[in-house]
């Protein structure tokens, strides 16, 4: 297993490209599973979850290969299994639920277990699907689906849930009739699998609010489409120049999809603004301390609560975290708390009290978020951070250590 070495106190300057998102990525190439022709996606991350993803999908009968941040998807014969050791690495792999249910009606899908964050059941997306007319077993850890031709219906979720949106907005592309979701999810990255799906042909409209309509139609066709910036990257970075009291230039950075982050991080004193050649992020003086509530789309997303605390552990005053998505997410905690931070956790709220300065110390990931905040830590601390188990880093960020090495911090990757 590999392992960041990081030494602290370098102030962060220059400029980085933001990769592909992820979490756009994954579920726009699920949706491949839908098409009747090939087709080339652009600007995907090279990730573990990606290549996690295009092993599946060449299982399904899907047939696709990477090449220089490309797909290239050629659909084939499709099989409806979706195996215990692919899923068990990577829960996104349920999204081929909907697709494959859509197009074969069957499906036998390893249920993915829970993660280091929560249980992450998926009983909101068997609910959906079971409304348009699928039924499930369950059997020895699969969910085993089928169904004749899915009908379109109204689903109402009890919670915008991001995958649940994901996969009911698949299956109603292919369905009989108008398919309506309410209290659907509004994420930017559920907007660019719609935008995805609709330049495949699919007949979708509101997208990004919290009532989506879907009118079947019969078959996708080719498109050619370029997967949107990773807003969860981007504000990764942002945070870099905050506690490292630098100055960064993202280029390729979403924005308006990074708002509740922006307002947030100025508030706590960092100067966030848009030009013409990317997000200019800096730091003017020291951190103020600030509260956070983790919210569905448009409020501060939860997959930057772990890199927000880190700014916070070296603010001024006293902050309050609610995770209020994921029932565990502050495994970071314990380990910033070995490298000097002061933190009190009780239920889904940490208080976070500032203090002057980190010291390095060997830590170890857990989640790929808290990986995130274990890195930033380093970048600020004094002396030598080892971040261990990377590998839930390598998931969701691209060549991490060279985009930081390029902006002047002193990291590098060891074999362990
Ligand atoms: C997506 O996960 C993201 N993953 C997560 O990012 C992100 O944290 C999450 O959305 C929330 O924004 C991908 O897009 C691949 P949810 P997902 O369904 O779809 C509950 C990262 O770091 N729920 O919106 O699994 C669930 O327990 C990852 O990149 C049900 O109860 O999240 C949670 O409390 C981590 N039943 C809440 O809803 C269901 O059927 C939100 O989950 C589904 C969800």
């Amino acid at each position: 297993m590999d392992k960041l070495v990081i030494e602290g106190g370098v102030p962060l300057t220059g400029g980085i490209d933001i990769s592909g998102s992820k979490n756009a990525a994954l579920p726009i190439l699920f949706s491949c599973i839908l098409l009747s022709e090939s087709c080339t996606i652009n600007n995907v991350p090279n990730l573990r979850d990606i290549h996690t993803t295009i092993r599946l999908l060449n299982m399904l009968g899907c047939s696709c290969f990477y090449e220089e941040h490309c797909v290239h998807v050629q659909p084939g014969a499709l099989v409806p299994e979706a195996p215990y050791d692919l899923v068990r690495t990577m829960r996104a792999s349920v999204l081929c639920l909907g697709p494959l249910l859509s197009r074969l009606g069957k499906a036998r899908v390893a249920l993915p277990g829970g993660c280091a964050i929560g249980a992450r059941p998926v009983d909101q997306h068997l609910k959906g699907l079971e409304l348009m007319g699928a039924s499930f077993q369950l059997e020895g850890g699969y969910i085993l689906g089928h169904c004749r031709r899915l009908k379109g219906t109204h689903v109402s979720f009890d919670m915008p849930t991001v995958g649940g949106t994901e996969n009911l907005l698949m299956a109603a592309s292919l369905a009989e009739g108008e398919t309506v979701l309410e209290n659907a999810a509004r994420e930017p990255e559920i907007v660019d699998l719609a935008n995805f799906l609709c330049a495949c042909g699919a007949n979708i409209t509101g997208h990004g609010t919290s009532v989506i309509r879907i009118q079947g139609v019969t078959s996708l066709h080719h498109a050619q489409y370029a997967v949107m910036p990773d807003r969860i990257e981007a504000g990764t970075f942002i945070v870099a120049a905050g506690i490292t009291g630098g100055e960064l230039l993202l280029r390729n950075c979403p924005f308006h999809e990074l708002e509740a982050v922006v307002r947030k991080l100025r508030s706590m004193g960092m100067e966030i603004s848009a030009t013409p050649v990317g997000v200019l992020a800096r730091c003017t003086g020291p951190m103020r301390a600030t509260d956070v509530r983790t919210q569905p789309f448009p409020g501060f997303p939860t997959d930057m609560q772990a890199q927000i605390m880190a700014l916070m552990c070296l603010a001024e005053g006293a902050s309050v975290v609610e995770e209020s998505i994921f029932e565990n997410r502050f495994m970071h905690v314990l380990e910033l708390m070995r490298m000097g931070a002061q933190i009190k956790v009780s239920g889904h709220t940490a208080m976070v009290r500032g203090v002057r300065q980190l010291t390095g110390a060997p830590v170890m990931a857990s989640d790929l978020r808290a990986s995130a905040s274990l890195v930033l830590a380093g970048l600020a601390a004094r002396g030598v951070t080892d971040v261990r188990r990377i590998y839930h880093l390598d998931r969701g960020y691209e060549q991490i250590e060279h985009k930081l090495t390029a902006v002047g911090a002193r990291i590098r990757r060891v074999q362990e």
